[in-house]
Formats: C-alpha cells, sequence, structure tokens
C-alpha cells in the first residue's frame, strides 16, 4: 500500500514537475524564444503573431534572465516566468480591469459579452498572449506565447499561460524601455498600417440607422449642426433580412445613391457584414458557400448550422486559403455600390445559444497553407483573424488604389495588421466610461494602436452627464465613434438638448483642429509601433508614481489628457501647461496640457477630412526650462499610396528661446511632396494661456504678455521673415522690443 502511494505520488510529482525549455535560439538583438520538449510544430504553426516565421540567429545568450518553465498538469500545457515583484505588468490585450495587470487574469476564448458581465469582463472579444513587464529602472520585457488554443492568463510575480492545447513556444524581449519592447513587437508582429485620414475623424453609429432617409437625415443634422463628422455607420439592418452582402429592397433600395449623397456632403460610408450567412439556399452567399464547401464543419464531418442574427446560419471556414480567397471576392460588388469601410462584427464567432455563446469546440476546420486540419480549440481564438485577413484582401482587391478601413470586433495578437478594433458592448455607464481609458491604453500597449470605445456606451441609457463627459473625452482616443444599441434612448451629439451639444460640438472641434498632429502620431505608429494612445507613465519610465495612473493618459508623447472628472491622477512631472483653447470652460472638456519642450501643430476647424487644409496651422509651444521645443508634421494625401513612393512632406518643428527672442523653425526633414507655402501662427503656451502671435505676414506687431513663465520673452514684440515653406528653413521669429 505504501508502495503504491510512493509510486502514485511520485507520478503526481512528475506530471506537475517543471519541464525546461528544450530549445532556445536568439531571434534578435536581446530577443529569444523558447521551445518546450515536446513541441510540435504542426499544433501550432505557421503562427498568426509573426510576420514571418522566426529564424534562429545562434544560442540563447549566457546570462538571459527571463526563462520559461514549462509543466503539463491534468492535459494542460503551462508556461510560468517568474518576474518578481517588482515589475509592473501591462498589455495583456483586451480585459475589464486597470492599466497594471499584476495580480488579474485574462481568459483567452473569445466571447460575445455585452456589458462585460460574463467573467467580469476578464473574457472578451479578443486574444492577445502578450505581457509587458517594466523595471522600477524603466528598462522592460515582453512575453508572447505563441498559442491560439484556449487558454488563460495569470499575471503577478509568477506569470502563468495555461492552454488545454499542446505544448507551445514562448518569445522574450528584452529592453530598456516600455516603448523599445512595443517597437520589437511591432517588428515582430507588424503594425497598423496607415489609415485614410476620414478614419480619424468622428463618426457617428447606432444600431441601426434605417431606413436610407435616416441616415440622410442624420448626415444633414451634422452638417447643419456644424458639428464635424466624416463617417456615418450602417448596422444590420441595411441588410436584407440580414443576409450579408445585402441591401433590403424596402428601406435601402438604392444603396449607390444613398452613399453618393453622403459622399457629395464629405462623408463616408461603413458597413457591416458579419461572418454567418444564412442558411438558405436561394441567396447566393449561401450557394456559393454550400457549393464550394466552405463552411465550418462539425465532428462529424456536417456542415455546422448556428443561430446569429439571420437565425439558422452556415459559417464561413476561414482558416482555409481557398475560402478566405472567395470571402475576398465578395466584396468587389458590394464595395461597388461606393462603400467606404467595413465593419466586421460577431466574429469570434458568436453564436446565440452555443456553448460559451459561440460553436463546439470540437467543430472541425480545414486549415492548408501549411495550417493543419484541427479543431475549434485551437482555431476559435484565431476565427477573427483569419476573416479580418481575408476581409482586408477584398476591400483591397475592390479598390487597390484606396487604404482598406476594416473594423473588427474580434481579433488575435497581431491581426492589427489587418484591422482596427472597439472595445466591444459596453454599458452606458460612468464606470464603463472611466475603464475604458486603462482598456485602450493597454490594447495600444499590446500592437493595437486604433481602437477605442462605444462612446455614450451601447448597452443601456446614456444620460446626458455621461454623454458630456464621456465625449469629453472620447475625442482624444484613437478611434471615435458614438455607437448604441437598438432600444436605447437616441445619443446623438443634439440628443440631449442644447447644452450637451455645445459640449460635444466642442470636444468634436478639438479633435478636428488636432488632426495634423494625430495623423503624424498615427504615421509613427505605422512605422514603429508606438502607440497613439499612452499611458502617463510613458512621460517618465522611471516615476514611479505613474505607473498606475490611468485617468490621465498622453495622446503620443506631447499632450497630456486630464478628464475633469479626474480627481487624484498622477501627474508626470515638469511644466505640462495647460492649453485654454476656448475662451469660456463649459465645465466638461478634458484639460489638454502640453509637454515642457514640445511644438504640436493645430489645423484651422473644418467640418469633415475633405475639407481639412494644413496650409494654415498653430503650432502651439511650450518651451522647456532650456527654452527649447520640438515636434514634428506629417503630412501626404490622405488616402491611397503614394506615400509610399514618397509622396509625403514630413517637417521638423523646431522652437528655442534665448535672449528675449523665440525662434521658430518649421524645415522639411524627408519626403517628395513639395513643401507647400504655410500661414503659420505661434500658440505659446504658459501659465494656462495661450498667447497667439497674429498669423504671419511680414512686418511687425505686440504680442500680448505672457506671464512670469518665461520672462524672457514678456512682452514680446513679434517677428517674422521667410515664411515661404518652399525656402529651407522657414523662420518665424518672436523677439523682444
Ligand atoms: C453586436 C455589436 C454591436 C452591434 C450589434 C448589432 O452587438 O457589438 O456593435 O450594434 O451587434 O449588429
Amino acid at each position: 500500500m505504501r508502495k503504491l502511494k510512493s509510486a502514485i505520488s511520485i507520478l503526481l510529482l512528475a506530471c506537475s514537475m517543471p519541464v525546461g525549455a528544450q530549445q532556445s535560439y536568439m531571434i534578435a538583438d536581446n530577443v529569444a524564444v523558447f521551445y518546450p520538449k515536446n513541441f510540435d510544430a504542426g499544433q501550432h504553426l505557421p503562427s498568426p503573431i509573426f510576420v514571418r516565421e522566426l529564424v534562429p540567429q545562434g544560442n540563447l545568450k549566457a546570462g538571459w534572465r527571463l526563462q520559461p518553465a514549462y509543466s503539463q498538469e491534468g492535459g494542460h500545457s503551462i508556461v510560468t516566468f517568474n518576474v518578481g515583484d517588482d515589475v509592473d505588468l501591462y498589455g495583456t490585450g483586451e480585459v475589464l480591469g486597470d492599466l497594471r495587470r499584476n495580480g488579474d487574469h485574462n481568459i483567452y476564448w473569445n466571447r460575445d459579452n455585452g456589458a462585460y458581465y460574463h467573467n467580469n469582463g476578464k473574457q472578451l472579444y479578443q486574444t492577445h498572449p502578450w505581457v509587458l513587464g517594466v523595471r522600477k529602472n524603466g528598462s522592460a520585457f515582453g512575453i508572447i506565447a505563441d498559442n491560439t488554443w484556449k487558454s488563460t492568463l495569470q499575471t503577478g510575480a509568477e506569470i502563468k499561460f495555461d492552454s488545454e492545447g499542446p505544448a507551445f513556444r514562448t518569445v522574450v524581449i528584452e529592453r530598456n524601455s516600455a516603448a523599445e519592447v512595443l517597437q520589437e513587437l511591432a517588428r515582430l508582429s507588424g503594425t497598423y498600417d496607415l489609415p485614410p485620414l476620414w478614419a480619424l475623424g468622428y463618426q457617428q453609429c447606432r444600431f441601426s440607422y434605417h431606413p436610407d432617409s435616416k441616415v440622410r437625415e442624420i448626415a444633414d443634422r451634422m452638417r447643419a449642426e456644424r458639428i464635424p463628422c466624416d463617417v456615418i455607420w450602417m448596422d444590420i439592418d441595411y441588410m436584407d433580412g440580414f443576409r450579408i452582402f445585402t441591401f433590403r429592397p424596402d428601406e435601402f433600395p438604392k444603396p449607390k445613391a444613398l452613399n453618393d449623397y453622403l459622399h457629395a456632403k464629405n462623408f463616408k460610408s461603413v458597413y457591416m457584414i458579419d461572418p454567418g450567412a444564412k442558411a438558405d439556399s436561394s441567396y447566393f452567399v449561401d450557394r456559393q458557400g454550400t457549393a464550394g464547401d466552405y463552411w465550418v464543419k462539425t465532428a462529424d464531418g456536417k456542415t455546422f448550422e448556428g443561430n446569429v442574427w439571420p437565425g439558422k446560419s452556415h459559417f464561413p471556414d476561414f482558416t482555409r486559403p481557398e475560402v478566405r480567397s472567395w470571402w475576398a471576392g465578395l466584396y468587389k460588388d458590394f464595395m461597388a455600390q461606393g462603400v467606404d469601410g467595413v465593419w466586421n462584427d460577431m466574429n469570434e464567432p458568436a453564436v446565440f445559444g452555443g456553448p460559451d455563446l459561440s460553436m463546439p469546440e470540437d467543430n472541425m476546420h480545414g486549415g492548408g497553407e501549411g495550417l493543419a486540419p484541427g479543431t475549434h480549440l485551437r482555431y476559435h481564438n484565431q476565427y477573427g483573424f483569419n476573416m479580418v485577413k481575408a476581409s482586408r484582401e477584398g476591400i483591397l482587391r475592390a479598390n487597390p488604389d484606396k487604404r482598406p478601413f476594416l473594423l473588427s470586433r474580434s481579433n488575435f495578437l497581431g491581426g492589427q495588421r489587418y484591422a482596427a478594433t472597439w472595445t466591444g458592448d459596453n454599458a452606458s455607464s460612468f464606470d464603463h466610461m472611466v475603464h475604458s481609458i486603462p482598456m485602450t491604453l493597454n490594447m495600444g500597449l499590446t500592437g493595437q494602436v486604433m481602437n477605442g470605445p462605444d462612446i455614450g456606451g451601447f448597452l443601456g441609457n446614456c444620460t446626458s452627464e455621461l454623454m458630456a463627459h464621456w465625449m469629453s473625452i472620447g475625442v482624444y482616443f484613437p478611434f471615435v465613434r458614438n455607437h448604441s444599441c437598438s432600444g436605447t434612448v437616441d445619443q446623438e451629439p443634439w440628443a440631449f438638448g442644447s447644452q450637451v451639444e455645445n459640449v460635444c460640438r466642442t470636444a468634436i472641434n478639438r479633435r478636428y483642429r488636432l488632426l495634423p498632429y494625430i495623423y503624424t502620431l498615427f504615421r509613427e505608429a505605422a512605422e514603429t509601433g508606438m502607440p497613439v494612445m499612452r499611458p502617463a507613465f510613458m512621460a517618465d519610465d522611471r516615476d514611479a508614481a505613474l505607473r498606475a495612473e490611468q485617468q490621465v493618459f498622453m495622446l503620443g508623447n506631447d499632450l497630456l489628457i486630464i478628464p475633469r472628472w479626474a480627481k487624484t491622477a498622477a501627474l508626470p512631472k515638469g511644466d505640462w501647461d495647460v492649453m485654454q483653447l476656448e475662451k469660456a470652460d463649459d465645465g466638461y472638456q478634458a484639460y489638454v496640457a502640453l509637454r515642457p519642450g514640445a511644438v504640436v501643430p493645430m489645423a484651422n476647424l473644418y467640418q469633415n477630412t475633405v475639407e481639412y487644409r494644413t496650409d494654415s496651422l498653430t503650432l502651439m509651444v511650450n518651451p522647456d526650462a532650456r527654452g527649447m521645443a520640438e515636434g514634428c508634421l506629417y503630412e501626404d494625401a490622405g488616402n491611397g499610396y503614394g506615400y509610399r513612393q514618397g509622396d509625403y512632406a514630413q517637417y521638423r518643428l523646431k522652437a528655442s528661446v534665448a535672449d528675449g527672442r523665440l525662434m521658430l523653425s518649421m524645415e522639411k526633414a524627408a519626403g517628395k511632396r513639395a513643401a507647400a507655402p504655410k500661414t503659420l501662427r505661434v500658440g505659446l503656451v504658459a501659465d494656462g494661456k495661450v498667447t497667439y502671435s497674429p498669423w504671419t505676414k511680414a512686418g511687425t506687431v505686440t504680442m500680448r504678455a505672457v506671464k512670469d513663465k518665461h520672462p524672457s520673452i514678456d512682452r514680446r514684440q513679434l517677428k517674422w521673415s521667410n515664411l515661404d515653406l518652399t525656402k529651407q528653413p522657414t523662420t518665424l521669429q518672436v523677439t523682444g522690443n
């Protein structure tokens, strides 16, 4: 008996004993990959995460710090990393919770999760097996679990990935800062491509605007009320019986005419396409899919049927290249109706009444191009990823000269290469507004820079107070869309009366005025992977007080956004100066503070990005203690791919204060696009006030007093010359009396 007991305990020990990685290599400078002993490439590769398969560059560096411990427990594959207590953890993808991820968990099984109710929002629509760790001294690491199978992540002194699939490899990035780790993640897994400029404007949505006259009415009202807006969204009710790639004949009889109408008023249109195709042999999508045998199968090889909006539906098996190609082809005629952008929703995939609101784990997918056939347990988490890969391909095929805009509810780590995202079905609550900040920040710290919540909240009724507060911060998120569920109160900016409408208009005006800066940030994100919206700690990696700050956030490096309700926020050190942009304060607008040492370009006010110009710019300047400030401006055609051939201009903006003079130069730094002449003015930011120089023409004027902060340029006279930007560098001078 005793023998048996000890045999059992030895067996148990063996079962849960950590197993070291069998092989480990460097794959880039300070980036290592670890393979478990029993690694079965056929169960994991090709990986959706990486732009290209990892190539060993040599043996693991001697003294490498972070190493995984592999084990098997109860049929699960487990990897732990001992990172210690002294590290702040971020990223981990989409989850409701605090910015600092220590002591929390994620459930990686993509799920339709209205109001984030199920599992307290720890199981949402997307999976990103990724942790960013920042040490006290600012140095940082990143850990990728290259695993699509159903799994969980625990974050703490020990980071633990626990998967229901076979053992998987892990990648560890070591760098000097969080920013450098994110840039390496981008090198490995790609970036969010430069979007069309219109996708950065304000977007109005609801479930759903119908019939088409309602869409026109919303568009007309935006213009009549002078609320800048670029996009009107079409949710499922435009479809014929919720059949994807169709328009309902009674309410949307002439989609092309509707889109022409929108275009004539400088709007773009985005239409929803879900994955489920109505099971209906008289419907062309279902007929084609059935003829090609393109649907996901049950364990016993039958076509899987599940209920979604249209009723019984079939689901394309996007693991198969021929299915992706067919799906991509469906966009041609659809986009030809003048559709500008696409919204892929319900692609976890959501199945009403299904297990975990999806399809059974033993459903079967066919694979291809090196991907083995496999169960839904393996492929569920990348269903949305493979869908948007196909959709993007289709949108590009339909309009090869335009930059695609695609929004997806579900995705996987690396999926920023194909689609933008939003945080799914939040609720109209202050709590969800407040949490939209850490949620969006962590997505940015996971490689997905184009992200944001439904402004005003999706489920439940928004109130005037909530709308005023939410719009006042929402305009500084990368993706700015107001959306709400059917059956809830109207949520357009005017829906709550003139006071809230004015608040919304002011906030949206600010968004449009900041577009030169925001577009420049998206260019940076496309090139380097740096998030557009950044946590405050990125202002100063070594300031421990900022590590958990999640009320205030940064837009790029230079603007700090401080919500009016942020009472106990930790702010970065230094003279971040609030730019007072309006004469009167409405009590809702976020404070926008400019980093000491920054120059931020702002445009004049336009109602949409078709009218938008950068020939006349206000350069907001906050000289640092040395009297210096710098910034950048990127511009191009706003759409298309000319910029890849050099049809863009990038300017370096430099200001310096010395001997009572502020010198500002705007110098072309890169690009073949001719430097267009610009009219400029300086907005000197100090002590919460902005003092503007007159618009530049040769001559001399007197600038209003700028208080104590920069006494050397108090009561200045402005002089400027040589403002023709075709002559480089252009210099704007602010000189003393
Ligand atoms: C899902 C989406 C939501 C959309 C609705 C109807 O709940 O998340 O945004 O409005 O479906 O299509």
